[in-house]
């Protein structure tokens, strides 16, 4: 009889804790999980696992992003694909959903906690490298798929990946390197060509490090 009180209020504390917590994940589950992954990694999906959602994976999401880009971009999402999600032929319809600033707050921080055990923290520093940008613009074909901010605040490059455009605020530079050493970890299907054998681990950090500066 006299233990009552204490399982009560250890009750009442661990519903509270859950509840604070599940606000982003349950607004994720109804309105979003129909289109996204959260569960990863992507190269253990089957193709047809892959094509059955209409959107990119998110299992990696707290890897990826900058928590303040990704709060605001889900009040407002402006395309980042130039393309349909895995259409080559299709322009991007710019309709995806949008939360309020509440239940922006609440998703973000559920993203925010999906993270990858490959991304190691702390490689990549942004930097205006000469080399980086020889290998992006000249020596690989990088720009011939992504959009970038080139000199004059000229918009150049191809159209088939996403716009790399806003780049610094939008991903982490350590998931961009750790996307370019192991691309299909993040995404198997109408992926980026493979550039672990063509380019060294060196020049890798060098062209991270310069995506890491597109205004
Ligand atoms: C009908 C399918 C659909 C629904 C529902 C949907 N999304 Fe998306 N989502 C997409 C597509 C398609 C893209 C790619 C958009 C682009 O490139 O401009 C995307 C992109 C994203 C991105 C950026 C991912 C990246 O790698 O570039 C995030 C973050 C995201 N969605 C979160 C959400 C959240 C949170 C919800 C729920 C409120 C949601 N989505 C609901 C289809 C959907
Ligand atoms: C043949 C076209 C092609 C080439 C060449 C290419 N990419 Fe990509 N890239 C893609 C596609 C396709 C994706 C992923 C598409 C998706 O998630 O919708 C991608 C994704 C990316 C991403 C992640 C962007 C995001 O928001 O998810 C980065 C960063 C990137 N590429 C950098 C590079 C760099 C650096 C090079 C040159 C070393 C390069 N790419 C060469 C097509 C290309």
């Amino acid at each position: 009889m006299k233990r009552l009180p204490v399982t009560v209020s250890i009750l009442a504390a661990a519903v509270m804790a859950t509840s604070s917590y599940a606000g982003g994940d349950a607004i994720f589950q109804k309105d979003c999980a129909d289109c996204h992954y959260t569960v990863g990694p992507a190269r253990e999906k089957t193709i047809s696992d892959q094509l059955a959602k209409k959107g990119p994976e998110l299992w990696y999401a707290g890897s990826k992003f900058q928590k303040e880009w990704l709060l605001s971009w889900l009040q407002d999402p402006k395309p980042i694909r130039p393309m349909k999600y895995n259409s080559l032929t299709e322009k991007n319809p710019a309709d995806h959903p949008k939360l309020s600033a509440g239940d922006s707050a609440a998703v973000t921080d559920y993203l925010m906690g999906l993270t990858s055990a490959d991304v190691k923290a702390g490689v990549i520093k942004p930097k205006k490298s000469a080399k980086g940008r020889l290998i992006f613009t000249k020596k690989m074909p990088c720009s011939g798929c992504h959009q970038y901010p080139a000199r004059k605040g000229k918009i150049k490059g191809g159209l088939s990946g996403p716009s790399l455009v806003g780049a610094s605020k939008r991903l982490n530079p350590d998931w961009v390197y750790a996307y370019l050493m192991n691309t299909k970890v993040f995404k198997p299907v109408r992926d980026m060509p493979d550039f672990a054998g063509v380019l060294n681990p060196k020049a890798m950090e060098k062209v991270a490090a310069y995506v890491a500066i597109f205004k």
